[in-house]
């Protein structure tokens, strides 16, 4: 075990929230591991993103954009900052964040806890090589959210190297209603065509972020508004309301549960997606992946590239590299050249 992972199980000791704090404080000090050259075999493309290899830090960890390059120097491919509404707000009063050890999940009802646009956008202005995308959201406030999207897209364009739109956060108000088809073509329509008044040469791709608590008909929906629209992707999934089996004291906790409860209903929905979209968007997998099989289970059921959060919190900075060589020997053993090749596999 190396020093990082040792200070990443003492972190327990401490309230969940402050040992996050603490630890963007050592990443922002420069004190995060530091991984050597990826494997090729994990170097892929999504929506003509170049990878170094396909396995993200999902957003929530990175609210505002203050460590993505020691994260990315951790063995990241990519990292996703945000959320990040138009006007920095306080979230839900603390605790809203919880460990379930007995389960290795998380519950969070943060509530989009952020510094706003601006510092934001000032940091990614200074970043340098390496894919950082951007996960926009709307104020608890605004009087009209898909305004706050626009907004969002418009200040930080030319700064990410892809866009968001989270839409499945379940804490707050009524912000996955914008999943419904109606308001879905509302906000992708005015996103889109938000989009194509922008300057070309700043034009990245565009993904929806959606919960893992859909049915069916909704897969559809959501999958031909995407497609109608011209989004290049959907990432698939945020946290869940849900609450399977849970031995933790915390099971009860209002909000999003995320880490190994959430990995099997995640990739069911990723596997719905893909059949709804077959080929015409690309997929992102995200939900309690917390080793290389997880990974290469996302894979194969149709994701192109994968996020991770909740895991790191009790695998500490070296699960990245762990995830990736398992991931490498589950190509290898299965003939597959390239993540590419294994992509739907199933
Ligand atoms: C503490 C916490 C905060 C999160 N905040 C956000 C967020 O701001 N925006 C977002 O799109 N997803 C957020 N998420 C969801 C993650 O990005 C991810 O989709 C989800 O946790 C499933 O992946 P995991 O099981 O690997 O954590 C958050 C998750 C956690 C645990």
């Amino acid at each position: 075990m190396s020093l990082h992972d040792i200070a990443a199980r003492a972190m327990h000791v401490l309230d969940p929230e402050d040992a996050h704090r603490l630890t963007i404080r050592l990443l922002a000090l420069g004190l995060g591991p530091r991984a050597g050259g990826d494997d090729p075999i994990l170097a892929t493309q999504v929506a003509g993103l170049k990878l170094p290899n396909c396995v993200g830090l999902a957003p929530g960890f990175d609210k505002n954009a203050e460590v993505f390059g020691p994260m990315l120097a951790s063995g990241f491919g990519f990292v996703e900052c945000g959320t990040v509404t138009p006007l920095a707000q306080a979230g839900n009063p603390r605790p809203r964040l919880f460990r379930l050890s007995e389960d290795q999940a998380v519950i969070n009802r943060m509530g989009f806890n952020n510094e706003g646009l601006e510092p934001f956008a000032a940091r990614l202005a200074r970043r340098g090589p390496g894919v950082v995308g951007a996960n926009i959201g709307a104020n608890k406030d605004a009087e009209d959210r898909v305004a706050d999207y626009v907004t969002g897209l418009t200040r930080l364009w030319g700064l990410a190297s892809y866009f968001t739109i989270n839409i499945s956060s379940p804490n707050t108000p009524g912000l996955r209603a914008l999943q419904t088809k109606a308001a879905l073509e509302e906000l992708l329509g005015r996103l889109a065509q938000a989009r194509d008044a922008l300057p070309a040469a700043g034009r990245v791709p565009m993904f929806l972020k959606v919960a893992p608590d859909l049915e069916d008909g909704e897969v559809e929906a959501i999958v031909e508004t995407v497609v109608a629209n011209g989004l290049e992707g959907i990432i698939v999934s945020n946290t869940t309301i849900s609450r399977p089996q849970l031995a933790s004291r915390f099971a009860g906790e209002t909000g999003g549960l995320s880490g190994a409860p959430l990995t099997a209903l995640s990739t069911q929905m990723l596997s719905a997606f893909a059949q709804a979209s077959a080929g015409r968007v690309v997929l992102i997998g995200a939900g309690g992946i917390a080793s290389g099989q997880d990974a290469y289970a996302k894979i194969r059921a149709g994701a192109s590239a994968v996020q991770l959060y909740s895991a790191m919190v009790f695998g500490g900075p070296g699960l990245v590299t762990r995830i990736k060589r398992d991931l490498a020997t589950c190509l290898r053993r299965d003939g597959f050249a390239s993540v590419a090749a294994a992509v739907g596999a199933n």
